[in-house]
C-alpha cells in the first residue's frame, strides 16, 4: 500500500479534483483506493456523490481517537472509499471554531498523526491512499506530506505558483520526500503558460512530470452535474492526460510496493 499526498503552494490548483479523479482512475486499474481529505474545506465527499457537507470524518477522529475512523468512510459506486474531513453542523453551519482550534493544536503537536493513522489502514499490497491536502503552508499539508510515500505537487501555470514553489520544494527536500511536479490547467494557446512551463522544466528537470493536465471547462461542469469528467468526456485531451498520469502512478505503486516487500522479506 502506498500513500500519495496531493499538495500545492497556491489555492485552487486542482488538488481536490485530481485526488478524486486519480482515486477513481487507479481503482479502475485494480488498485484499491482510499481518498482522504486533510483539509477543513470539507468538500472532497461531494466528488464521492455526497450532496451535503460531511458531518463525520477525519476531524472527528482527531478529537475522539477511540472511535472507528472507518465509520466515517463512504464508498462510491466504483468502489473508491472516501474519508472526508467532516465537521459540518446543523442548518449548514461550518465547523465549531473551538473544535477546529483543538484539532489544529493536536495536528501541530503531532506531525505524524495522519501517517500513524494511515499505517493502520488495511488495504491490499497494491492499494493506494490519496490525501487531498490543504494549501501549503499549513498544519494540514504538513500532515499529508509526512504521511506520503510520494508527494504529487500541482503547479498551475501562474506567476504566484512559480513564486511560492521554491519554498515548498525546499521543504520537501528537507523532509527527503520523493516528489513529482505536475502542471495543471495548462492552455497551450497561452504564451504565459508556455513560458512558465519552460521555466518549470528548467528548474525542476526530471521532477516535472511529462504529463501536464490541459485546462478544460468540462472539469468544473462535470462536478456541477455530479459526473466523473473522465467518463463524461473520455476523448478530451484533459481526460487523456489524467489517464496517462494514472498509468504512471499505477506503475510506480506496483514497483514501489515490490521494493518494500523485498526489503521486508530481506531480499537483496
Ligand atoms: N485542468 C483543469 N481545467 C479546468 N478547470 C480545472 C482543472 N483542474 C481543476 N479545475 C477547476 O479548478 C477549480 C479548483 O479546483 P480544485 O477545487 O480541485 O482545487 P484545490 O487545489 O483543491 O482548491 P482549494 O485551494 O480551494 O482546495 C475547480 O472549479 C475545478 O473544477
Ligand atoms: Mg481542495
Amino acid at each position: 500500500m502506498k500513500t500519495i499526498a496531493v499538495v500545492s503552494s497556491v489555492g485552487g490548483a486542482g488538488r481536490t479534483t485530481l485526488s478524486a479523479t486519480l482515486a477513481s482512475l487507479l481503482m479502475a486499474r485494480k488498485h484499491a483506493a482510499l481518498a482522504v481529505e486533510c483539509d477543513p474545506s470539507n468538500v472532497l465527499a461531494l466528488y464521492g456523490g455526497l450532496r451535503e457537507p460531511a458531518r463525520q470524518g477525519l476531524a472527528s477522529y482527531v478529537l475522539a481517537p477511540a472511535g472507528h475512523v472507518a465509520e466515517a468512510a463512504l464508498q462510491s459506486d466504483d468502489g473508491v472509499l472516501w474519508l472526508p474531513w467532516g465537521g459540518a453542523r446543523d442548518g449548514g453551519a461550518g465547523p465549531d471554531p473551538e473544535q477546529a482550534r483543538a484539532v489544529s493544536a493536536i495536528l501541530h503537536a503531532q506531525p505524524s498523526w495522519l501517517r500513524d493513522l494511515l499505517a493502520r489502514v488495511d488495504l491490499p499490497a497494491h492499494g493506494v491512499i490519496l490525501v487531498d491536502a490543504a494549501t501549503w503552508p499549513s498544519v494540514h499539508a504538513v500532515q499529508a506530506i509526512e504521511a506520503a510515500d510520494l508527494v504529487l505537487v500541482l503547479v498551475p501555470p501562474q506567476p504566484l505558483a512559480c513564486a511560492t514553489l521554491p519554498r515548498l520544494r525546499a521543504e520537501l527536500k528537507a523532509r527527503d520526500k520523493f516528489s513529482l511536479y505536475v502542471a495543471n490547467a495548462v492552455s497551450p494557446a497561452s504564451q504565459l503558460h508556455t513560458d512558465i512551463l519552460a521555466l518549470l522544466r528548467h528548474a525542476l528537470g526530471s521532477e516535472l512530470s511529462a504529463y501536464r493536465i490541459h485546462a478544460d471547462t468540462g472539469i468544473p461542469e462535470a462536478l456541477a452535474r455530479n459526473q466523473s469528467f473522465h467518463l463524461a468526456a473520455p476523448h478530451s485531451q484533459a481526460a487523456h492526460d489524467l489517464q496517462g498520469l494514472a498509468s504512471w502512478l499505477s506503475s510506480w505503486i506496483k514497483q514501489a510496493s515490490r521494493a518494500s516487500a523485498q526489503v521486508a522479506g530481506g531480499a537483496p
